[in-house]
């Protein structure tokens, strides 16, 4: 196999495991699929249970994803099925999914459990790389349980990519004490304790079931149990952060990603920012933000001037999805990232 092959490879299998939808993967052509060492592969790497269990899509999508490659191979002009055989372990686990019973939908009154799947997200460095960071999450849920924090949003994806990707990133979270506000699925938190080299990261958000899901599973998936220097906690804005508050616990940064979605909740972050600022050491809060309406966001940017806030934008743009080999997100609608200062 080329190398530009084994690259094909390897982005095929890190779009799998964060679920990006069927129809968009990067499937390579039937020319190197029907090939029986790139079908062992992608058994191996992709659909072989025993081996990558726990964290395996659901059923549902690997049986999608599993069907077109075997459409596209056996729909091709240089398939032959007298020459041509695609492998047996493909084969049973493709006849194994196809006997499952669909994955079940989660409960439609919003009450009770999400249906969370693991989603592995590969950094986005050399395609060789193998660094990744592992999420519980309900890919497709929009709001649900209280909170639109059960998916992992663009604006955090965005936010990783840059702290990943570029030196001033990377700067802003090596060695320092970070919080994370609102942070969902934890999916940032998780990045800079575990790959960017954060001396202490301290993950929360309001919702007490992202928390309690981080703490457990999350923590567990990406093997920091044992690391002192991670937790999530249920900080609700508006509220101290922690009830003993003699001495309260100092950090060097707070990041925030999608947490300006909404104009009802700006007065409330911000005023939480100042107490970050003047409460707990903190001197600089880096934000992602989906520009999806402007005056939700020119709310953001009134209330950093009555605050007397210094707020600057990073000249900073994601790859657009095409050229992506982790990480993986829309660029469609604009995500801006700022620094706030006090
Ligand atoms: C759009 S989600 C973004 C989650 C994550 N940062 C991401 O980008 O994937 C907004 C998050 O803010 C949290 N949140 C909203 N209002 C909050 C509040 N008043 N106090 C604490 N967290 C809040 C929600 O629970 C949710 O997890």
């Amino acid at each position: 196999m080329t190398e530009a092959e084994d690259h094909g490879i390897t982005l095929l299998v890190a779009q799998y495991f964060q679920l990006i939808d069927p129809k968009g993967l990067a499937i390579p052509p039937p020319c190197i699929l029907k090939r029986p060492s790139v079908q062992a592969q992608i058994y191996n790497e992709m659909f072989d249970e025993d081996t990558l269990s726990p964290i395996i899509p659901p059923a549902g999508y690997r049986l999608r994803v599993l069907k077109n490659i075997v459409t596209r191979i056996e729909a091709s002009e240089e398939w032959d099925p007298e020459e041509d055989e695609i492998i047996e372990s493909l084969m049973t686990a493709f006849t194994t999914l196809m006997s499952q019973p669909p994955d079940p939908s989660y409960a439609a009154d919003g009450k009770s459990t999400p249906q969370l799947s693991f989603v592995k997200y590969t950094l986005p460095q050399t395609p060789q790389s193998q660094d990744s960071v592992v999420t519980s999450e309900s890919r497709g849920l929009l709001y649900g349980f209280g909170s639109t924090g059960f998916r992992t949003w663009e604006a955090a994806l965005h936010l990783g990519t840059y702290l990943c990707c570029t030196e001033t990133g990377q700067a802003l979270i090596r060695g320092k004490r970070v919080l994370e506000l609102g942070a969902g699925t934890g999916f940032v938190s998780l990045l800079c304790k575990k790959h960017l080299d954060a001396e202490r990261m301290l993950m929360t958000d309001g919702n007490d079931k992202l928390v309690e899901l981080f703490n457990s599973t999350c923590l567990k998936a990406n093997k920091l149990t044992d690391d002192a220097h991670i937790q999530g906690k249920v900080w609700e804005w508006g509220t101290p952060l922690f009830q003993e508050e003699s001495s309260p616990e100092q950090f060097d940064i707070a990041i925030g990603a999608d947490v300006t979605y909404d104009t009802a909740i700006i007065p409330l972050l911000m005023n939480t920012v100042s107490t970050l600022f003047t409460s707990h050491g903190v001197k600089k809060f880096v934000l992602s933000a989906t520009i999806r309406n402007k005056d939700t966001f020119g709310a953001f940017l009134a209330a950093c001037r009555k605050y007397n806030f210094r707020i600057a934008k990073f000249p900073y743009e994601s790859p657009p999805p095409e050229d992506q080999i982790g990480f993986f997100h829309e660029t469609r609608i604009r995500i801006c990232t700022y620094m706030v200062e006090p």
